[in-house]
């Protein structure tokens, strides 16, 4: 029996579609999340690298309330960057390759076009600087680690924007969303397909053998608004949930993180080094709201 697989996080989004792809591929995996394991515990990782000895790791676990950060700094670091960095020492120190999951959020308004991976990043928010800290912790800890960010993942198994807009449509005619951040829905199955094919030419270690930075996005650019529409519209071509979408500037519109505009991530390192692209929102949108809602209905009718 070949070594397992060591996923970090148990019931997160990005964790269960690992858990699906893992299990699809017929992969012997190992998955570690809340009580047994708490990555937040100093201890824990060194401990559960030894005890697993797995063959790949990849580390979906994070303090991913981007809100819930300002008042958790504490929390958060401990779970982005301090426990990540550890993680790293112990697959380092193991020789066993690593694929943390970083995100957009490390990146500010410094310029308009799309971030690449050598772009200076310039978080705007405790979860982006606890996040590009975990980054900075892992790669100086593991030179050989894979980092990769990713952006706006969304999915049948998950709490994400797309849920959410879906839960507020079922309770209010009106939502307002904000018209001026923009980046690219990843889907959350072909992620973790891309994690895990990347991380099978870490264990590889042929020449090539991605490591360092990488970003991963679906290739479809839009802003929150136009997002929020499309998920709406697709729910009520099939019975479900729809509202109006009121666009409303990110300034008049305060929360307690302030997120970038501009989320967008330059994909072309993944394309041009691993060749490995991230599909279209539209597609992905439709299978997601096949598995939430059901099919398309015949009579949906004209729009509400
Ligand atoms: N969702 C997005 O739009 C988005 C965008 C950009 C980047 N990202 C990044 O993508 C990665 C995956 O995000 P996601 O959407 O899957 O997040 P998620 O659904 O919120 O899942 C968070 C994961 O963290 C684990 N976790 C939380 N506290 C833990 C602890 N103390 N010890 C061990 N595990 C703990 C949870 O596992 P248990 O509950 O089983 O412990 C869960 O699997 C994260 O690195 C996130 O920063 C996400």
């Amino acid at each position: 029996m070949s070594a397992p697989v060591l996923v970090i996080g148990r019931s997160g989004q990005l964790a269960t579609d690992l858990r699906v792809a893992l299990s699809d591929a017929g992969r012997p995996f190992v998955q570690a999340g809340r009580p047994d394991f708490d990555l937040t515990d100093p201890d824990a990782p060194a401990r559960l690298v030894d005890r697993v000895a797995p063959s790949l790791i990849v580390n979906a676990a994070a303090y991913t309330n981007v809100d819930g950060a300002e008042s958790e700094p504490d929390l958060a670091r401990a779970l982005n960057a301090a426990g990540p960095g550890r993680l790293a020492a112990a697959a380092a120190r193991a020789r066993v390759p690593l694929i943390h999951v970083s995100t957009d959020q490390v990146f500010g308004e410094s310029h308009d076009r799309p971030h690449g991976e050598d772009d200076p990043p310039e978080p705007l928010c405790v979860y982006g600087r606890t996040k590009l800290e975990g980054e900075n912790a892992v790669r100086e800890a593991d030179p050989a680690a894979l980092v990769v960010r990713v952006s706006w993942v969304f999915g049948p198994s998950g709490q994400n924007f797309v849920a959410k807009v879906l839960s507020w449509a079922a309770a209010r005619a009106h939502l307002t969303i904000v018209c001026d951040q923009r980046g690219k829905p990843t889907y959350s199955p072909a992620l973790a397909q891309a994690l895990l094919t990347l991380g099978a030419r870490m264990e590889a270690q042929g020449p090539g053998a991605p490591a360092g930075l990488l970003h991963l996005a679906g290739e479809t650019i839009v802003t929150r608004d136009v997002q929020a529409r499309a998920v709406l519209e697709a729910s009520r071509v099939r019975g479900g949930p729809f509202a109006q979408v009121d666009p409303i500037a990110t300034a008049d519109f305060p929360t307690p993180a302030r997120r970038t505009l501009n989320a967008v991530l330059d994909t072309g390192r993944a394309a041009r080094l691993h060749g490995i692209a991230l599909g279209p929102f539209g597609p992905d949108l439709e299978t997601t709201l096949d598995r939430l809602i059901g099919p398309p209905k015949a009579d949906a009718g004209q729009k509400a």
